[in-house]
């Protein structure tokens, strides 16, 4: 049995569909009663915060694919450490033989937003004695479509990444490489940076954004400040905007462009291109660009 954890996010969503699609035994853990029902296959309501629902969810578990939320609550505090942390540990107790961990690319001691929560994890689940292996993912094409942040109130694409191009990812993909490591031979102690087919500037993006939706998108460029700022504006917590736009800018010198071939080496398939993921997201993306405070 496997326990996916995040099962109503981005990535969780379409490993549920494809172990389900497959055949294999899988659980989901939600939060929310309605959410589970909907995901169809069987689940456990229970928190990340709720440690006895942790232990009850992971009863006949063998595998599980560790994954929550990243964004940080608007009271500022990083709860991902403590979660994770909270069920690597039962993950050991109750037996679990394989830990699929989903991370940051470019997880690092002391880095913001959940790059250094995520190094902090990586490190609890390499010593804990379990199985594991870990997904590294660079930015999900899902932001355009669920992040806050993306879009200027009349529809336009901002951000402060200048020049810089991003191989972002389908989190589809991070879903179907997941799938082969719950489910394939073991691939203990690796670790797999993942990223999209292509590296594309924000002005691209906004160039295909525009083709999609039929209507001139531009792509506003901001100083990390003024992209904080906007950040704040929408609501976000202050140190996760100042994270953010920090972050941003940074990609502004194209480390975050670099593409890899894990995906294809996992799933034996190319990564979605932009255009693909656009046209399978299209009525989403549309909604959002057209009336962004949704
Ligand atoms: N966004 C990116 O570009 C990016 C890039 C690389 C890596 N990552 C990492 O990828 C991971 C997923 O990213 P995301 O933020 O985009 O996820 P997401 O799709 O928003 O999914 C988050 C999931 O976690 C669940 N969850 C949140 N808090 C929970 C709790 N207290 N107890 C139980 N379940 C809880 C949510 O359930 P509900 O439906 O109940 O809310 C949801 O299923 C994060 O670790 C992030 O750091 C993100």
């Amino acid at each position: 049995m496997i326990l996916v954890t995040g099962a109503t996010g981005s990535i969780g969503r379409p490993l549920v569909r494809r172990l389900r699609r497959d055949g294999t035994a899988v659980r989901a853990l939600v939060r929310d009663e309605a959410k589970g029902r909907a995901l169809g296959c069987e689940f456990v309501v229970g928190d990340f915060d709720d440690p006895a629902s942790i232990v009850a969810a992971l009863a006949g578990v063998d595998r599980l694919l560790l994954n929550g939320a990243g964004a940080l609550p608007a009271d500022g505090e990083q709860p991902m450490v403590r979660q994770q942390k909270t069920i690597i540990d039962a993950a050991l107790d109750a037996g679990v033989e394989r830990v699929v961990k989903v991370s940051v690319w470019h997880a690092a001691e002391g880095g913001r937003l959940a790059e250094g929560a995520h190094w902090e994890i990586e490190r609890h689940l390499k010593a804990s004695g379990l199985s594991w292996s870990i997904l590294q993912p660079n930015g999900f094409m899902q932001n355009f479509i669920t992040g806050q942040g993306s879009f200027t109130a009349d529809g336009n694409l901002v951000g402060a990444y200048g020049d810089g191009a991003v191989s972002y990812i389908d989190c589809a993909d991070i879903a179907a490489c997941a799938a082969t490591l719950l489910t394939g031979p073991p691939r203990d102690g690796e670790t797999f940076l993942l990223s999209g087919p292509q590296a594309l500037t924000h002005t691209q993006i906004a160039e295909k954004l525009s083709a999609a939706l039929g209507r001139t998108v531009h792509y506003v460029s901001l100083t990390a400040d003024d992209m904080a700022a906007a950040l704040i504006s929408q609501g976000l917590a202050p140190r996760f905007a100042d994270d953010v736009a920090v972050l941003t800018q940074g990609l502004a010198s194209g480390i975050a462009a670099p593409t890899t071939t894990a995906v294809r080496d996992l799933t034996g398939r190319a990564p979605r291109t932009f255009d693909e993921f656009l046209a399978a997201h299209h009525e989403a993306l549309a909604a959002l660009a057209w009336a962004p405070s949704r």
